[in-house]
């Protein structure tokens, strides 16, 4: 059965959209990064799909890091602490970092982890982020480039998961029963 035409999927941005969408973020961020060399930051997995569009509309010198963080369980939502499961490969000092995110929700993830890349000396710190679920946010993140603002719903496809299904679909949707 084909997994993109899913009939339990409910189509919320298209390809087309999001591959839009993407090409103006990455004019963007080529034309505030011209000359600074920036280091962008994927946080694994979700962002990978987004991350490899956005640096591919980028047309300036560039560097790529990834970086994983464990999902919140019940204790990280009252302390705010994230643990960093896989960390940098290099020393950030002096660089200006662009954190690449699939998308903010709460912000627990996104302020702690901004605050983390801050406090180890670099330039400057801003965040790429593709959807942005405003309603849910419990922690203001400055979000430097948006792809889209999203209702309060739980999203699939382009590099989000449900139980780490569905990170391959093109798209982004709304799972209409998670039980199927
Ligand atoms: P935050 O700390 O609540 O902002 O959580 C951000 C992380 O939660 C994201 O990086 C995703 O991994 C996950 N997440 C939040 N909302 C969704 C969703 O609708 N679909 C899939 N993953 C989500």
């Amino acid at each position: 059965m084909s997994e993109f035409s899913n009939p339990n999927l409910e189509v919320l941005i298209s390809s087309e959209e999001i591959q839009q969408r993407i090409k103006q973020m990455g004019a963007d961020v080529a034309r505030d990064y011209a000359g600074l060399n920036p280091l962008l930051i994927g946080v694994l997995k979700g962002a990978c799909i987004f991350l490899s569009d956005l640096m591919r509309a980028a047309d300036i010198p560039l560097g790529l890091e990834f970086i994983a963080i464990s999902s919140y369980g019940a204790s990280m939502r009252t302390s705010g602490e994230v643990r960093i499961l896989k960390d940098l490969d290099v020393a950030i000092e002096g660089r200006h970092i662009l954190v690449v995110e699939d998308i903010v929700d709460t912000g627990l993830t996104l302020s702690y982890l901004l605050a983390n890349l801050k406090s180890r000396g670099a330039a400057s710190v801003k965040l790429a982020a593709l959807l942005d679920k405003f309603e849910r946010r419990e922690k203001e993140v400055p979000i430097d480039y948006l792809g889209f603002p999203i209702p309060d719903k739980f999203v699939v496809g382009y590099g989000l998961d449900f139980a780490e299904r569905y990170r391959n679909l093109p798209f982004i949707a709304v799972v209409r029963d998670p039980e199927v």
